[in-house]
């Protein structure tokens, strides 16, 4: 599988979100994360459908949609209305999650489902045969800038083996304090997708600097 460096807006400068995003793209991003919360189930609020409609006029990337909401199922259509290429919603937020990850792809979206740190990787069993992508939180989500927690590389290596043949139609993403420090364990891990927001848009040499960064740790 591809490695994919997944750049979340979330740290980005939004007064100049459009030269963000066209600098990630330039610096080699693969896909623009863009990280959906409701003041329900994260405690903080952040961007709807009309940011991805943006986003989208501004690049071809695709764009990696994480709901960090309550209910995702209401609002999936928009999302895929306004661009969204994949989307990821939590188990903790959507008890029908089956159905939600089978509409998801009915719209033509990739399918994905992020577990919380406090989920248990056993969670996601029943649903290897109808995700394309499954995440795991590094990181309580709801902010950027927080530290990655060590112990959740255990869990990546036992859905890295949950995923067993399925590996190349599968992405291991991995999202919360994702930098050039650690992204080569948890690529060894099994993980092949990469969110980061802040060794991304927050790097003191700027976006092309940080993707470099996070590049080169990978090829290691
Ligand atoms: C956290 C979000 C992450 C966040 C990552 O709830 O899901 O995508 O933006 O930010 P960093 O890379 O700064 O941890
Ligand atoms: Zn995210």
């Amino acid at each position: 599988m591809e490695k994919i460096i997944s750049a979340s807006i979330l740290s980005a400068n939004f007064s100049r979100l459009e030269q963000q995003i066209l600098e990630c793209e330039q610096a080699g991003v693969d896909w623009i994360h863009i990280d959906v919360m409701d003041g329900h189930f994260v405690p903080n609020l952040t961007m709807g459908p009309f940011i991805v409609e943006h986003c989208r006029k501004i690049t071809n990337l695709p764009l990696d949609c994480h709901l960090m909401v309550e209910k995702p199922e209401t609002m999936v259509r928009d999302f895929f209305n306004a661009g969204a290429s994949v989307i990821t919603i939590h188990p903790e937020a959507n008890p029908n999650i089956h159905r939600t990850v089978q509409l998801i792809r009915d719209l033509g979206c990739k399918a994905g489902v992020a577990l919380n740190p406090g989920t248990s990787h056993l969670m996601i069993e029943p649903m290897l045969d109808f995700v394309d992508l499954i995440l795991v939180m590094t990181v309580n989500p709801g902010f950027s800038g927080q530290v990655f927690i060590p112990e959740m590389t255990k869990k990546i290596q036992a859905i890295s083996e949950l995923i067993g043949k399925n590996k190349d139609n599968i992405h291991l993403e991995v999202d919360g304090g994702i930098s050039a420090s650690n992204i080569t364990n948890v690529c060894q891990a099994g993980a092949n997708a990469f969110v980061s927001a802040t060794a991304i848009f927050g790097h003191p040499k700027g976006i092309t600097a940080g993707v470099y960064d996070l590049r080169q740790a990978l090829v290691k």
